[in-house]
């Protein structure tokens, strides 16, 4: 029997890769998309087969985690095996403009996810989204069981999040389980991410279309992995015979300073004369230091990453020399992204 999978979120970065990983095992995949004006799924098109077609394996449909109603609908008309809920607005310096709107979406839509399960009837598994930002203000290392102590309205909608799967699993008996991912990146993560705006500006300089680069607090750490290698452990979550919460993270961190160093250096330029700081970028409340403590999805899930904070920076910056040759005048500057961004 083909196995389907309900992606929230597929339109991001993790949904994307999440998409291809399921394509790859067979899985029907069906994504949950929201009306724009403008197109949104560029992530996905190199995956979307014409529905028409009878090799159509993709699926999309409109809707929202804030519509309950329409998320009872779907997952009744869909009848999944597997939910991934990897929608959320997710950034973290927006949060604090926007801290109503993040609850709602970030908090308040896994539990109407959650409860459109249980009033469906379907018998899925569940993926939680959850992240390192819930540990916020506790030292590392983090693992699964370091307690929380969230620093922006992103991260306690997360924290909520985070319980409420917690709880149906423990109430209704639901295979749900969280997933405490710490900070991955790609050439697809969104531009106002700190590594992709770093990444974006290095090949914006190089081919001389930009000078200035504007950064918060250089000091934070992370402990940065590469997103195609996190979807598989997401998998993998949903694949053992007791549901159970894990970390996954690389276990090292480094600073946004050495992440610039390391973008810049690659591309024979010196970070030093171009990086600008603007207290735009810095957050209320910033979180100083997360990094990881995976043992725990080495031993149980056989996960582990492979590609290092570094190795990791330099694929980004070549991915971005690239996508900058291609894009021609459609090439938007970080400065001008950031101005209004974040
Ligand atoms: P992302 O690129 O920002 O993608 C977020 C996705 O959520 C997009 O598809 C977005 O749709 C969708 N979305 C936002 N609000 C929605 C709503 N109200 N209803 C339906 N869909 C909505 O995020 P990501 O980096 O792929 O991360 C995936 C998930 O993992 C997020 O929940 C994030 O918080 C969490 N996480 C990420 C990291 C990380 O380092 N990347 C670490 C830990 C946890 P549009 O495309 O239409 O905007
Ligand atoms: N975005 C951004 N822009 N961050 C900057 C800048 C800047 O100009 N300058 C310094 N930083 C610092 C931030 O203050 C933060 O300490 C760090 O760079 C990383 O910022 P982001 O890349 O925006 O990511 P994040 O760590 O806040 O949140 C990401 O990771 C979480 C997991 O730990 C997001 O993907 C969250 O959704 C995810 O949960």
């Amino acid at each position: 029997m083909t196995k389907r999978a309900l992606i929230t979120g597929i339109t991001g970065q993790d949904g994307s890769y999440l998409a291809e990983l399921l394509l790859q095992k067979g899985y029907e995949v069906h994504g949950l998309i929201r009306r724009a004006s403008t197109f949104n799924t560029t992530r996905i098109d190199h995956l979307y087969v014409d529905a028409h077609n009878p090799d159509a394996k993709l699926f999309l449909h409109y809707g929202d985690l804030s519509d309950g109603a329409r998320l009872v609908t779907l997952l009744a008309g869909i009848q999944p095996d597997e939910v991934y809920n990897l929608a959320a607005q997710s950034h973290v310096r927006v949060s604090f403009d926007e801290p109503e709107h993040t609850a709602d979406t970030t908090g308040v839509g896994t539990v109407r996810l959650l409860e459109a399960l249980r009033m469906s009837g379907v018998n899925a598994r569940f993926y939680q989204a959850s992240t390192s930002e819930m540990f916020g203000a506790t030292p590392p290392p983090q693992g699964e069981d370091t307690p929380f102590y969230p620093r922006s309205p992103y991260g306690a909608a997360k924290v909520y999040s985070y319980w409420i799967t917690k709880n149906y699993r423990e109430a209704y008996g639901l295979f749900a389980v969280n997933g405490i991912l710490f900070n991955h990146e790609s050439p697809r993560r969104g531009e106002t991410f700190v590594t992709r705006k770093i990444t974006r500006a290095v090949a914006a300089i190089k081919a001389g279309k930009q000078n200035e680069l504007y950064m918060g607090n250089l000091d934070a750490i992370r402990d940065w992995g590469y997103a195609a290698e996190y979807v598989e452990g997401m998998w993998r979550m949903l694949q053992v015979d007791e549901p159970e919460d894990f970390v996954l993270a690389t276990g090292v961190g480094y600073t946004v300073k050495d992440f610039l160093q390391v973008a810049f250096d690659h591309a024979g330029l010196n970070w030093e004369d171009h990086v600008k700081f603007d207290d735009r970028y810095l957050r209320p409340t910033e979180v100083d230091a997360l990094i990881g403590d995976p043992s725990k999805a080495r031993a149980k899930l056989g996960w582990k990453t492979t590609v290092e904070t570094p190795e990791l920076a330099r694929i980004m910056v070549d991915a971005d020399i690239e996508i900058l040759k291609n894009a021609g005048s459609h090439w938007v500057d970080s400065v001008d992204l950031d101005s209004w961004k974040n």
